[in-house]
């Protein structure tokens, strides 16, 4: 790039943010505010703080108005059968048609569009791409998500768990077990996996927060700004690692996405969006399985105790947490042609708002499901991994982590406790704790 052209790009900066910003979230918190203000549960779902820490009796309230109904933004579901059918549908994507979209609007993604400033759920991420470009990157990412790969990686996963607990065996009092070791070991698992390395753990906590921020819309402007600075540190850190992972490739994920053959190769745009994606999509949720967990089985300890007593009960523990209070709570599709669901007639272009946390304590599949029991026979019928194409790529290796991270901490204190309140973070698309106060004896 030329140098003026380099300049000009940099003064252009402040305008693009604001540009991205509006189009991406302002204008959304004006419809969902607007529709809180109504009465509507998808504006109060994002909107509002309380409801964010406790979505669970507006699921109710939703599901007494049927399996879908129409929101602030389109239609919105609670029923499992219903987000089974519409995510495992090829009648609708996750992409949108831009070209549909009023001119001014047009006009804003394209001046706000900037590489350094994408995030997770942005383009070409295959979170949000429809075939063929998301079968293409998909091919690409699941073979190292195999089940003979995931399991290659069970020594990795309790090694990580077993130096993080050596450490906090050293703690005395009350520990943040959020920041000591739920956070820690999806960290580290992730870093292993993309050959990142582990002492820019920080930074990648930092950047992995600010990008799941931008997963919920009508993001405050202070709180993007923020976000888009982390954004952009992590794309600096990523054209880093792999142009040195170019140079002195080795037998990792990145190396393999950076040295595909050429009718294979990603563009420089798709490989940014793929590692950044894994490396958010890796962390982010597990550490929110990790924490959702220990504090439904301290609350119910009877359970964790049966755990000690038998620990090939951990596997069915995991999915139980997963669907009692699953870590990613929303999704959403756009129907691609008219459809019809659940008796009602779905015109192109409709969004779909898709309460997977919802879809999980559906009376329909799951016998009283607000109860939380570690020997649920079906609690592996949860969506908490969504299902159709987009379907979790590393659910494997997120039970392993759940499995390995909650029986190493009950074996090595048993007596653990929750001590004091823990917080939950500022998110709604995601569900998880920020700090989680414990007594580890
Ligand atoms: C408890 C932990 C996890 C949960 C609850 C979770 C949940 C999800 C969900 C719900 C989706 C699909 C969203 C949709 O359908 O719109 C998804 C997609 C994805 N997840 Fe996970 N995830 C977890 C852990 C992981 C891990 C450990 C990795 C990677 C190492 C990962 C990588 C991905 C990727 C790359 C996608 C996109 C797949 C696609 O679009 O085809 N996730 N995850």
């Amino acid at each position: 790039m030329p140098a003026s052209t380099g300049v000009a790009t940099r003064a252009l900066r402040p305008a693009r943010t604001v540009v991205r910003w509006a189009v991406r979230h302002g204008l959304p918190a004006v419809y969902l505010d607007r529709g809180a203000r109504h009465g509507d549960p998808v504006g109060r779902l994002l909107r509002d703080g309380a409801v964010r820490d406790e979505p669970y009796p507006l699921y109710e309230e939703l599901r007494a108005r049927g399996p879908l109904s129409p929101g602030s933004i389109g239609l919105v579901t609670p029923s499992h059968a219903v987000a089974s059918e519409i995510l495992r549908s090829d009648r609708f994507g996750v992409g949108w048609d831009r070209s549909q979209a009023p001119r001014p609007i047009r006009w804003a993604l394209a001046f706000g569009d900037e590489l350094d400033a994408t995030g997770v759920a942005e383009p070409p991420s295959m979170l949000v791409v429809d075939p063929p470009d998301h079968t293409r990157f998909r091919r690409l990412v699941s073979r190292a998500f195999t089940p003979r790969a995931v399991a290659a990686f069970e020594p990795v996963v309790q090694r990580t768990a077993d130096s993080l607990l050596d450490a906090l065996e050293l703690r005395s009092g009350v520990v943040d077990l959020v920041e000591t070791y739920a956070a820690q070991l999806p960290v580290l698992v992730i870093a292993d996996l993309l050959a990142v390395p582990a002492e820019r753990r920080a930074d990648f906590l930092r950047w992995g927060a600010a990008a799941a921020a931008t997963l919920d819309p009508g993001l405050p402007f202070r709180r993007y700004v923020a976000a888009e600075r982390a954004l952009r540190a992590m794309h600096a850190f990523l054209r880093e690692h792999m142009a040195r992972l170019r140079r002195d490739p080795g037998e990792d994920l990145v190396s393999r996405l950076v040295s595909l053959p050429e009718d294979e190769a990603l563009t420089e745009r798709e490989l940014h969006a793929t590692v950044m994606l894994l490396l958010g999509a890796g962390f982010e949720t597990t550490m929110n399985l990790l924490g959702n967990g220990v504090v439904l089985l301290d609350g119910h300890r009877e359970q964790w105790e049966a755990l000690r007593a038998a620990p090939s009960g951990w596997d069915g523990a995991v999915e139980e947490i997963l669907r009692h209070d699953s870590p990613v709570q929303i999704t959403g599709r756009t129907a691609t042609g008219t459809v019809s669901v659940a008796g009602r007639q779905v015109s192109p272009g409709t969004r779909v708002t898709v309460l997977l946390g919802a879809a999980n304590r559906d009376p329909d599949v799951f016998d009283e499901p607000t109860r939380f029991d570690v020997g649920r026979p079906n609690a592996r019928d949860h969506l908490a991994f969504s299902a159709g194409i987009h379907y979790c790529v590393g659910a494997g290796l997120a039970r392993l982590e759940g499995v390995i991270g909650l029986r190493a901490l009950s074996e090595r204190f048993p007596a653990l406790r929750v001590s004091g309140r823990p917080v939950r973070r500022d998110l709604q698309t995601l569900r998880g704790f920020e700090h989680l106060p414990v007594q580890l004896r």
